[in-house]
């Protein structure tokens, strides 16, 4: 874990020489569509992931790979403009290693966003949900092996894993601006196939009211290093089974589009206001 911790304060020091030593407020994590909200910063600084020492690389088509630093609403915020997911074939410890670089710069404060799909019945297409909780079944962890104590316990709590305080502000956030949003529990499943309606089915018995191939290994690491985490999906279509129809990549980036003008609505209010 030394060795994880080097690479951290690498890829950190990196950054810093980039950026500069402002501090950081908020680490965001923008999914499909959300991406351009990064190119409205303002004094905004942009890096390469491929220029990071130890960063993977983005390959999935309409993510960017890249992290940009600027101010937005009063805060210094670090976007992450395309994310790393385990379909792609990175190991867990890849996916979640920005946010332990973010914890590195000192950044206390994350916001997670997504595609989803809805299994909660009573979700339309473009809805967006405040994540609550989530479900992970995928036996696989990113804090599997030894466990780096500096940033963490071994065994560690999980009880608000999505920080009460910043739901209830972007729920009074939303009202404000008139947008609906939803709440519930986000299911991580690995993909890249879509799940099947029996899977479907299954996740909706067990509790969950979207599903989707990301953000639960980013949020587990957070909860481990002590930030607070608000994560926000953005429903693109009703999950296998829901509808009498297919699902498709399409669909979802189609409904990200369509949805983008709200969401960046209220991602702004939500930095405005977020307590740091
Ligand atoms: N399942 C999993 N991931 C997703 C979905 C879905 O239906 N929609 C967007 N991402």
């Amino acid at each position: 874990m030394d060795n994880l911790m080097k690479k951290m304060q690498e890829a950190a020091m990196y950054i810093t020489s980039r950026i500069g030593q402002i501090p950081v407020d908020i680490g965001m994590v923008l999914g499909s569509g959300l991406g351009d909200l990064a190119d409205n910063l303002a004094n905004s600084i942009t890096i390469s992931y491929k220029d990071i020492p130890h960063f993977p690389v983005s390959t999935v088509f309409g993510h960017k790979g890249r992290l940009v630093a600027g101010d937005l609403e009063g805060k210094r915020v670090l976007c992450m403009q395309g994310r790393f997911h385990y379909y792609e074939g990175y190991g867990m410890d890849q996916v979640v290693f920005p946010i332990q670089v973010m914890q590195a710069l000192g950044i206390k404060h994350l916001l997670v966003t997504n595609a989803a799909g809805g299994v909660n019945t009573s979700f339309s297409v473009g809805d967006l949900m405040l994540i609550t909780d989530h479900i992970k079944l995928i036996a696989d962890s990113p804090l599997r092996g030894p466990n780096p104590d500096q940033l963490g316990e071994r065994f560690f709590d999980m009880t608000e894993t999505y920080d009460k305080g910043l739901i209830d502000m972007a729920k009074a956030q939303a009202r404000e601006l008139g947008i609906a949003v939803r709440q519930g529990v986000y299911m991580f499943f690995s993909g890249p196939a879509y799940e099947t309606p029996a899977e479907i089915r299954a996740a909706r018995v067990l509790g969950a009211d979207a599903v989707g191939m990301s953000t639960v290994p980013e949020a587990l690491v957070a909860s481990h290093m002590s930030m607070r985490t608000l994560g926000i999906s953005c429903i693109t279509n009703m999950a296998a089974g829901v509808l009498n129809q297919r699902l498709s990549h399409q669909e979802v980036m189609e409904t990200g589009e369509r949805v983008k003008e709200d969401f960046t609505r209220l991602v702004h209010a939500i930095v405005r206001h977020w307590p740091l």
